[in-house]
């Protein structure tokens, strides 16, 4: 099994930017831990990051396209983007797997966090674990 691990706008700044919410960890790092975990459970992952909504809609589409399962922190995105939401649920509604995913728990910060976009079109919804959010969410993609 393939699948895309897509992360959205300012994750590039993974390991510098807030540490006290995202950690320390940089996002190469977290490709490292996620693919190495992923061809554990023998899942080949492609691992990408974009700050562009038109490139990250691109890449849900062509998860569509070729009805691959998505690993997606889409960031701020999360809070507004309806564009990438109808994205999410063409994806979805065609019976393709997209998880959600966040490394900090959304829902204990201000208040236009706590508004998902995606939610509701997603297959389902991890927060909070840092890059476990990650690997729990490969696990489950794993048991089919
Ligand atoms: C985030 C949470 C979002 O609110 C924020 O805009 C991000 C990262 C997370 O992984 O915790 O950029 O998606």
């Amino acid at each position: 099994m393939k699948i895309l691990v897509l992360n959205g706008p300012n994750l590039n700044l993974l390991g510098a930017r807030e540490p006290e919410v995202y950690g320390d960890m940089d996002l190469q790092a977290f490709d490292k831990a996620i693919t190495s975990r992923a061809n554990e459970l023998g899942i080949e992952v492609d691992f990408r990051q974009t700050n562009s909504e038109d490139e990250l809609i691109g890449w849900i589409h062509e998860a569509f396209t070729n009805k691959l399962a998505v690993v997606l922190n889409p960031a701020a995105f999360t809070h507004y983007s309806y564009a990438l939401r109808d994205a999410c649920a063409a994806h979805t509604s065609a019976g393709n797997k997209l998880i959600e995913v966040h490394i900090s728990n959304p829902h204990a910060r201000e208040e236009f966090r706590q508004t998902s976009v995606i939610s509701a079109v997603a297959t389902g919804v991890i927060a909070g674990f840092g890059l476990d959010s990650y690997l729990l969410a490969i696990e489950q993609l794993a048991r089919g």
